[in-house]
């Protein structure tokens, strides 16, 4: 092997090292930028749940209602075997209402429901939604605020 050839052979070694260590760096920037992004992305979600469940067992009395503040939901028993869920949120700009003797008043800007949602007064453009509930094992019903079903909407007690 003549001198050149020994140089040409140190000069392909020398760049293959250069290249695999790039490779080697650039690897692991990418998965340094992988973990610093999802360090930065947040992984929660700050608004509130759509679905809570309620435990058969603590449904109202016929014809009672109970108010979940926190969901900002109304629900009533409609009959020994039926029960169903209003929104509390007002549909004219998203405050919540209050239950009062004849519905439901939005002390925002001064919206009237009838006690089945059906706009009386004021600017709310629409009746307060029905929401779907569902049975699921254990005794419970779930409900879903994010759902918005006709007013007079029920469902079994199963
Ligand atoms: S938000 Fe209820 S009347 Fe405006």
């Amino acid at each position: 092997m003549s001198k050149e050839e020994k140089k040409e052979g140190s000069n392909r070694r020398e760049l293959l090292t250069m290249g695999s260590a790039f490779a080697v760096m650039g690897i692991g920037g990418l998965a340094a930028g992988g973990a610093l992004l999802k360090y930065m992305l947040p992984v929660v979600s700050y608004g509130t749940p759509q679905k809570f469940l309620v435990p058969v067992e603590d449904l109202p009395d016929v014809g009672d209602e109970l108010i979940f503040d926190d969901m900002k939901v109304v629900l009533r028993r409609m009959s020994e075997n039926k029960v169903a869920a209003i929104s509390l949120v007002c549909t004219h700009l998203g405050c919540t209402v209050n239950r009062v003797e004849t519905g439901f008043l939005c002390p925002c800007h001064g919206s009237q429901y009838d006690t089945d949602g059906l706009v009386v007064g004021g600017p709310a453009p629409k009746t307060l939604p029905w929401l779907e509930i569902k049975s699921v094992p254990g005794g419970q019903l779930e409900i879903d605020t994010g759902t918005s079903l006709p007013e007079g909407s029920d469902f079994p007690i199963a």
